[in-house]
């Protein structure tokens, strides 16, 4: 198979992680004889010190010209001020919206062997196979009016929380299609008790869950769910929510797994290439050490290569060698280990 990924290293620890991943991707393309060529883009605080703007039009064209976007992570101190125009941020929001990735995966797996690095008691994280579904590019995020006047002599903030029901019907479908793979539980988080966008987003959900009777569906308000996260993580399959409520409950959720620099994510749209990242920021702090934990976007590869390039086999084997490596003791610093990023690749690769 041969097909074009752009990769977008972006800001602090983003390109640590994303070369690792590529050695992952190539040494999968090796042994399977595929063709994947790769070409990098600038993205976030990068793109906006070389052109003045996260994301160039030049950039976005070519992620859309792409089978799959392999992306780091974005922003950093230099571009924090709050009163700046053009931050980072802006660049991943527009990347969502330019590529249409409407539904962000996000699973949570406990590994057996990290159930101590976690602060909750291990014998709640026994089990704990969460894939929470955050639908990425509606919502609070994007809803307009937006922005900033003075009402009544005071300075005024709108942000709107505004779906409409196709937004809702396509990714609460696609928790329902992933959730016939796994234990055929949906979980659709919602603030129906005070927000009429919750209350819409409910009426789709239970059409669909009628519709499709060997689905479980339960509705949850999200308080709610932000306590069942700790409490009875084991209990959650998928989860399906708004997308501030998704950023919010995954960055709960990656808790469990002990570090946030193991989890990755895929977004997905209506066929068009896939975006990849882990779920971690560019984490300054560590930038430039070769200690970051390259765990995230190694598995955010996996993901790509089960959903945007057709080779679930591969996928199976990447996690595996992943899984392999952690269980046998292989540990960044993150973890309590003191293996450097590409020390830990290597582990990965010798798995593989
Ligand atoms: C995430 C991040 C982003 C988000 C930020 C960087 C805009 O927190 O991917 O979860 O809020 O979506
Ligand atoms: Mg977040």
């Amino acid at each position: 198979m041969d097909a074009q990924i752009v990769v977008l290293p972006g800001d602090g620890i983003g390109p640590e992680v994303t070369a690792e991943a590529l050695r992952v991707l190539e040494a999968v393309a090796r042994k399977g004889g595929h063709a994947f060529r790769f070409s990098e883009q600038l993205m976030g605080g990068c793109s906006i010190d070389r052109h003045g703007t996260a994301l160039t039009p030049g950039a976005l064209a070519a992620c859309k010209a792409s089978r799959a976007v392999l992306l780091g992570a974005v922003g950093g101190p230099k571009w924090d001020d709050p009163a700046a125009k053009v931050r980072p941020e802006q660049g991943l929001l527009a990347l969502r919206k330019g590529l249409g990735v409407f539904a962000n995966l996000r699973p949570v797996k406990v590994h057996p062997a990290l159930l101590d690095s976690s602060p909750l008691k291990p014998d709640r994280l026994q089990g704990v196979d969460i894939l929470v579904i955050r639908e990425l590019t509606g919502g609070l995020y994007f809803g307009q009016p937006k922005g900033r006047d003075v009402r009544d002599g005071h300075e005024r903030a709108v942000d709107t929380l505004e779906y409409q029901d196709y937004e809702v019907r396509r990714v609460v479908e696609l928790a329902f299609r992933l959730a016939r793979g796994r234990r055929r539980k949906v979980t659709s988080v919602d603030k129906a008790n005070v927000l009429e966008s919750s209350r819409l987003w409910r009426q789709v959900a239970t059409a669909i869950g009628k519709a499709d009777p060997e689905v479980a569906l339960d509705h949850m308000l999200v308080d709610t769910a932000s306590m069942r996260l700790v409490m009875a993580p084991a209990s959650f399959d998928v989860v399906v929510t708004e997308n501030m409520f998704g950023d919010i409950l995954t960055d709960e959720a990656s808790v469990l797994a002990g570090s946030m620099g193991m989890l990755p994510s895929a977004s997905l749209g209506d066929g068009g290439p896939g975006l990849y990242e882990p779920i971690h920021g560019s984490a300054p702090d560590i930038a430039g050490q070769g200690i970051a934990n390259p765990v995230g976007t190694i598995l955010s590869a996996a993901m790509m290569l089960r959903h945007s390039l057709g080779l679930p086999a591969e996928a199976d084997a990447v996690e595996a060698a992943v899984h392999r490596a952690i269980a046998d003791g292989c540990r960044t610093r993150d973890l309590g280990g003191a293996l450097q990023t590409s020390r830990m690749t290597d582990e990965i690769l010798r798995r593989l």
